[in-house]
């Protein structure tokens, strides 16, 4: 059996507003592969459906008409049909070879990148998603790619197992500490769609959340161009503010005077901190990098070594911009 022709006649017959739609089951289809991804949900589903009505129906029908209708009635001896055994085993058999084939083939689609794909790598830690660019040596917290454009993702994480999930994408795959994996898709046109971690990776998992901003290649050529540096126009404290957010720094620190997973920060800057090994520090920029770069080195007084390092993933004028965010939530 044709898979494609499968592909088409059902494409026709169940899609039929056009793959880009939001439907019952589905949500949007923005990547060039979820349409097949989704015939093939719909051939499964239909012919679960037809199956179940055809069955259960027909075991219906003969419940009733069959019924015993006085006590004395036996069941007549059979002894068995070929054509018609033959006949149930054939078919779901074809019908499963199908779905094996079709599957395989838009599994083996998926796995395997085109070699024209744009490299980028995923980081994952608790609780965020960090985007390299290698060949353009830029970092940032939301995955930004072109249009139109096969990109592939190799992924690892810091920590814990946690894994990428992209729905409009009909994109997933584990991402693991100790090993990479990759996935690959094109996105169809310009838009935002929402990144899911979906593997319960500790107490901020449901907050581990980042979008893909596809934009035009010629925004994204322009976009690409103006990362690396801040925006002077905008004050250091405000950049320092963002950062804050987007590299879910909010997820333990708050700065409202109350203790999270990690230290409140609010009139910290200035002040005399007491470390977990009984010594003291002053919390100036030197030890607020180090924290972020050795979170362990110096461990407040009952709170426990759990933040994650983000050396080589913030550029020191983001270390400024966050200093200086601190900075102004200071005491003294
Ligand atoms: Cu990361 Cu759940």
């Amino acid at each position: 059996m044709n898979s494609l022709s499968v592909q088409t006649i059902l494409h026709q017959a169940v899609q039929g507003q056009g793959p880009a739609e939001g439907r019952f089951w589905m949500p949007p289809a923005a990547s060039t592969f979820a349409s097949n991804i989704d015939n093939l949900f719909y051939f499964i589903y239909w012919l679960a459906v037809i199956f179940f009505v055809l069955i259960i129906g027909t075991m219906a029908y003969f419940a009733i008409k069959y019924r015993r209708k006085d006590p004395n009635q036996r069941t007549s001896p059979i002894h068995g049909n070929h054509a018609l055994e033959l006949a149930w085993s054939a078919i779901p058999g074809v019908l499963l070879i199908a779905v094996f084939v079709w599957g395989f083939r838009a599994y083996m689609d998926m796995s395997v990148a085109p070699k024209d794909a744009m490299d980028i790598r995923v980081k994952a830690q608790m609780w965020n998603w960090s985007f390299d660019y290698p060949s353009a040596g830029v970092n940032t917290t939301e995955l930004v790619v072109p249009a139109g454009r096969p990109v592939k993702l190799t992924m690892s994480s810091k920590d814990v197992l946690h894994s990428f999930f992209v729905p409009d994408f009909r994109v997933k795959k584990d991402v693991l500490p100790n090993r990479y994996t990759t996935i690959w898709f094109e996105a169809i046109a310009p838009g935002e769609h929402q990144i899911f971690c979906t593997e319960y990776c500790g107490q901020n998992h449901s907050k581990m959340l980042s979008k893909v901003i596809v934009k035009s290649q010629e925004d994204f050529d322009k976009w690409i161009e103006g990362q690396g540096k801040l925006d002077e126009s905008i004050p250091l404290s405000e950049h320092g503010k963002r950062i804050f957010t987007e590299r879910g720094c909010t997820a333990c620190h708050t700065m409202t005077g109350q203790a999270g997973a990690g230290p409140s920060l609010k009139g910290k800057y200035g002040s005399q901190e007491n470390l977990a090994d009984g010594s003291q520090v002053l919390v100036d920029d030197n030890y607020i990098r180090e924290s972020i770069m050795d979170p362990t080195a110096k461990v407040v007084a009952g709170f426990q070594p759990v933040m994650p390092t983000f050396k080589g993933q913030l550029r020191d004028d983001e270390v400024d911009a966050l200093i200086e965010y601190i900075k102004e939530h200071g005491g003294q």
